[in-house]
């Protein structure tokens, strides 16, 4: 058996498990499967790997992308530039972490860039990316590839750039690409929105949610009432996904 699976502290709102189930079933694996793992602490993950000698390949999700890294024998060049991990290669008794939410991002925002400046200036947009976590530095990684000039809003001063009591109208106006990387809005919170002065969103905002369930998040609701262009995470979480499963393959 080649198992593979999820790690992360709640998984009942995971996608993976169908996805790759249907994948492994599609490439006729019949030998492959797919498990979801809670753990209750990342200090577990060692304990995982002796339990299941079979496993693969793992995901890494909330809030484990960063808290994985020192449990792993090594590191890929793209993973330890970013900070964080959501793949896992398993073989021959030794752990390698990659990063493939840099891929899934880079695919939900490139076709975007053009259309981010008003048109006839070369002024980029600048950005707003809500949260410090795993997926945000993902998010940063490709948008200081993309020369888009961004700031991290977090609950902790040290964390980020700004905390949330300091976003107003005024970086609402600069700030016209706002991309949520928290898990707030996420199933079973599905009511819960970052708190922002939604009343300063416009039609030339564009509003980005990395929550894929629900699909359409009250964030976004909230950009569409103000006329904003609103993109959900299920784009992504697919690209990043298909990324996870070519390491697996070239893997072995
Ligand atoms: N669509 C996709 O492909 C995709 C890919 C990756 C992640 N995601 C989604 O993105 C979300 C974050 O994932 P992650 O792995 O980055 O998680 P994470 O490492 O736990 O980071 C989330 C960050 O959000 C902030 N945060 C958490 N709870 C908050 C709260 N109640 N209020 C305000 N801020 C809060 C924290 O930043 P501060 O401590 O700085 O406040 C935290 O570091 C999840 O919903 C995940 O499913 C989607």
């Amino acid at each position: 058996m080649k198992r593979y699976g999820l790690i992360g502290l709640k998984l009942g709102h995971s996608f993976s498990k169908d996805h790759f189930t249907k994948v492994f079933r599609k490439a006729g694996l019949k030998d492959h499967r797919y498990d979801l793992f809670e753990l209750a602490d990342i200090a577990e993950f060692p304990v995982l790997l002796k339990k299941y000698p079979d496993l693969r390949g793992l995901n890494v999700t909330v809030p484990y992308k960063e808290a994985v890294i020192p449990f792993l024998d090594e590191l890929d060049p793209l993973a330890a530039a970013v900070g964080a991990v959501n793949t896992i290669v398993i073989k021959d008794g030794l752990t390698k972490g990659y990063n493939t939410d840099v891929a899934g991002f880079r695919k939900l925002i490139t076709p975007l860039v053009d259309t981010l400046r008003d048109p006839g200036s070369d002024i980029k947009a600048r950005a707003l990316v809500l949260g410090s976590g795993g997926a945000s530095r993902a998010v940063a990684f490709v948008l200081r590839e993309l020369g888009i000039r961004f700031r991290i809003v977090s609950r902790s001063r040290e964390r980020g750039d700004l905390t949330w009591d300091l976003i107003d109208n005024t970086v609402f106006r600069v700030c016209r690409l706002v991309i949520n990387t928290t898990p707030i809005g996420m199933y079973p919170n599905a009511e819960e929105a970052p708190p922002l002065p939604y009343t300063a969103l416009t039609a030339k905002h564009t509003l980005v949610d990395l929550v894929y369930n629900p699909k359409e998040t009250v964030f976004l609701h909230y950009g569409e009432d103000h006329g904003a262009r609103t993109i959900g995470g299920l784009g992504m979480l697919k690209a990043q996904a298909d990324e996870a499963w070519k390491i697996w393959q070239n893997a072995g």
